[in-house]
């Protein structure tokens, strides 16, 4: 089983999307028995909330319902539980390293390192200034760069 944690802010705008987005992709292609996916925030303001309406929203128009996701706060734990930690900006990235133990560095990544060709590294926060429709984009070319890795390195 590989195990896959995104992690945004909040979780209920990137991250949730995220989460829905990849466990659709691993649904279409037949992976649902080898790959785990859940998402978080590094902050608990949110925490037990669902998605923003806005974010479940972007995901309706496309087709996804991620309206029964719930947020939660990330955890050191999770660094042992998940062989990837996907952060959707930097500030997050910094977050876990932050409550990363020694020795699991190697399990964080930036999410949109999976997709050179978007040419940014991070997700904006879409939460004050919008662009769902633009982050929905990012999201689903990482989704798919991250399955091809987990293929490769994993399969
Ligand atoms: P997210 O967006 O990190 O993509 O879920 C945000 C959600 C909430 C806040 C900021 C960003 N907030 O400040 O409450």
């Amino acid at each position: 089983m590989v195990r896959v944690l995104f992690v945004c802010l909040g979780n209920i705008c990137r991250s949730p999307t995220a989460e829905g987005v990849f466990r659709n992709l691993v649904e279409r292609e037949g992976l649902s028995d080898s790959i785990q996916v859940d998402s978080a925030g590094t902050h608990a303001y949110h925490v037990g909330e669902a998605p923003d309406g806005r974010a479940q929203a972007e995901a309706k128009r496309r087709g996804l319902d991620i309206s029964a996701l719930r947020s939660r706060q990330a955890r050191s734990q999770d660094f042992q539980t998940y062989d990837y930690v996907l952060a959707m900006d930097r500030s997050n990235h910094d977050n876990l390293m932050n409550i990363c133990p020694l020795g699991s560095e190697d399990r964080l990544s930036m999410f949109l390192d999976f997709a050179p060709e978007v040419g940014r590294r991070e997700v904006p926060d879409p939460y004050y200034d919008g662009g769902f429709n633009r982050v929905y984009d990012m999201i689903e070319q990482a989704a798919s760069g991250l399955l091809s890795d987990i293929r490769e390195k994993h399969m």
